[in-house]
């Protein structure tokens, strides 16, 4: 899919307005922030969020950060404890992510987490931030590069990598840091350092009065990209399935798919037209509502391996997976 890439100038006015009605109209809209630009959407538009991953050629869902423009625009979507608190005051906004458990009410959709009950949330310097406020809700941005390129510092960079893939690229001049924000997952007694960044140990050992560690090998979280094998339903996933077997429920694609849908405990199409913008964005609702104890398994038709169709394909994979 080609469109054309608007170049938004800080120096109009209205281009802050411009980008937030972008955004609120699903489109996506590459934003400065004091780390790295970011690929913006409207987190809580699961489409919006499956296209970001379709734009950058992610060929996994790996979890996105979700940014806000105020505590209280955070306090909706995940829980903060005294020494995030601490945090937040000290380094937001900022180059800090907090990893933190998610509210009950995030209205944050599920692709953007990953399928995680925990949220990747920060509050940016820049032009985004403002657009964030204007727009009224969140954003998820990963950097607004193609996948496995270099993170983009300035708009030429994004234009470069994702011209005719997005809506727009607001020029802020050359990103600050040009490195992405520390990652942090807070514990009750220590914090866990996911990704080194602009804020060093030091500084978050002090602001927090808590003790930094590296992941622990084993605990799932050690490396981004394997952040997502310990999100598996209870029932086996069995993938390319033509016909439904009993005891299971079924996930199909497209129009036609396993001859005896019918037949299924229950049964979820991700994409009726066999979208696979639309089947990403209604993947992780559909594993949740499938993990159930009366569910033994659960059959997924054929769904093609193109553009996000891998990501889709490595995400059922990795919940298909044996488990230890
Ligand atoms: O500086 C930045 O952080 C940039 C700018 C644009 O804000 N954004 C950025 O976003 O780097 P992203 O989505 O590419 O970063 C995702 C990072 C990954 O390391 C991911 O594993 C981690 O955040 N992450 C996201 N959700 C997580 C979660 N629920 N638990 C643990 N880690 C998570
Ligand atoms: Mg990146």
């Amino acid at each position: 899919m080609t469109t054309t890439t608007i170049l938004l100038s800080p120096d109009d006015p209205a281009s802050i307005g411009r980008a937030a009605d972008l955004l609120d109209a699903g489109a996506l809209v590459a934003l400065p922030t004091e780390t790295v630009y970011g690929l913006a959407a409207d987190a809580a538009r699961g489409e919006a969020v499956a296209a970001v991953f379709e734009a950058k050629g992610r060929p996994r869902f790996n979890p996105l950060i979700v940014h806000v423009s105020d505590l209280a625009m955070a306090r909706r979507d995940v829980h903060l404890d005294a020494a995030t608190e601490r945090l937040a005051a000290r380094f937001w906004p900022g180059p800090l992510t907090l990893v933190l458990p998610k509210a009950a009410g995030s209205a944050v959709h599920p692709l953007a987490s990953g399928g995680l009950d925990t949220l990747a949330l920060r509050m940016p310097r820049g032009a985004m931030a403002d657009v964030i406020a204007r727009l009224g809700r969140p954003v998820v941005a990963p950097s607004a590069n193609p996948s496995g390129r270099i993170s983009p510092t300035a708009a030429s960079d994004v234009m470069r990598g994702l011209s005719g893939r997005i809506a727009a690229v607001l020029d802020g001049g050359r990103a600050p840091h040009g490195l992405e924000s520390t990652v942090v997952k807070p514990l009750p007694d220590r914090l866990v350092l996911l990704r080194p960044g602009p804020i060093d140990r030091e500084a978050l050992a002090d602001a927090a009065g808590l003790p930094v560690v590296d992941p622990e090998a084993g605990s799932g979280i050690e490396s981004p990209g394997q952040l997502l094998s310990h999100y598996a339903p209870q029932g086996r996933v069995r993938l390319d399935a033509r016909r439904v077997e009993p005891g299971e429920a079924l996930i199909g694609f497209g129009p036609e798919g396993a001859a005896n849908r019918a037949e299924a405990l229950d049964f979820v199409n991700l994409s009726p037209s066999g979208d696979l913008v639309e089947a990403a964005a209604n993947l992780f609702a559909a594993l949740h509502r499938f993990d159930r104890p009366d569910i033994e398994a659960i059959a997924v038709e054929p769904i093609p391996a193109t553009g996000l169709g891998e990501a889709i394909a490595d995400r059922l994979r990795r919940a298909a997976a044996p488990r230890g």
